[in-house]
């Protein structure tokens, strides 16, 4: 069950660097397009081999990514993003993502995220940079 709480989006859209840069007003408009969930300690918020249909961005709190081939989870918190490279590839979750603690999530469905990163070249291009390193093996983030 997901606990919906209501957030200023716009604040927490703030934390996360990848648009902290933008103008006010492409914040608002970002902001209309994320949704604000609270993760639970110990919550799988993305489970590996399930259709993704969203990403998230982490505006508070810590996260574990257990990539399957690393025997460390990666550690992802706020201001990084998870969740990208189902919708990049249109291949299934690659990883299970565990919430370490409480997480305050700024959720972008699917068909935003097609439209945000189409209209947004610079914002595609760091997203899908990101995604490259990580499907690199010595890599962790
Ligand atoms: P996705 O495949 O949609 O769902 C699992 C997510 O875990 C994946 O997108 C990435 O966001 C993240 N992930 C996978 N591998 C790594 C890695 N090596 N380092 C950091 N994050 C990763």
């Amino acid at each position: 069950p997901k606990l919906d709480v209501r957030f200023d989006v716009a604040e927490l859209v703030r934390r996360v660097p990848l648009f902290a840069g933008l103008p006010a007003e492409r914040v608002t408009t970002i902001a209309t397009l994320l949704r604000a969930q609270l993760a639970l300690p110990g919550e799988t918020i993305v489970r590996k081999g399930d259709r993704g249909d969203a990403m998230f961005f982490i505006a508070s709190g810590a996260v574990e990514v257990l990539v399957p081939n690393l025997a460390e989870p990666v550690k992802l918190g706020t201001g990084d993003f998870f969740g990208e490279m189902a919708l990049l590839t249109r291949q299934r979750r690659n990883a299970d993502v565990r919430a370490l603690g409480y997480c305050q999530l700024l959720v972008l469905d699917e068909k935003d995220f097609r439209r945000l990163v189409q209209k947004d070249a610079d914002l595609r291009s760091h997203i899908q940079a990101v995604a490259e390193a990580r499907r690199q093996p010595t890599q962790s983030s």
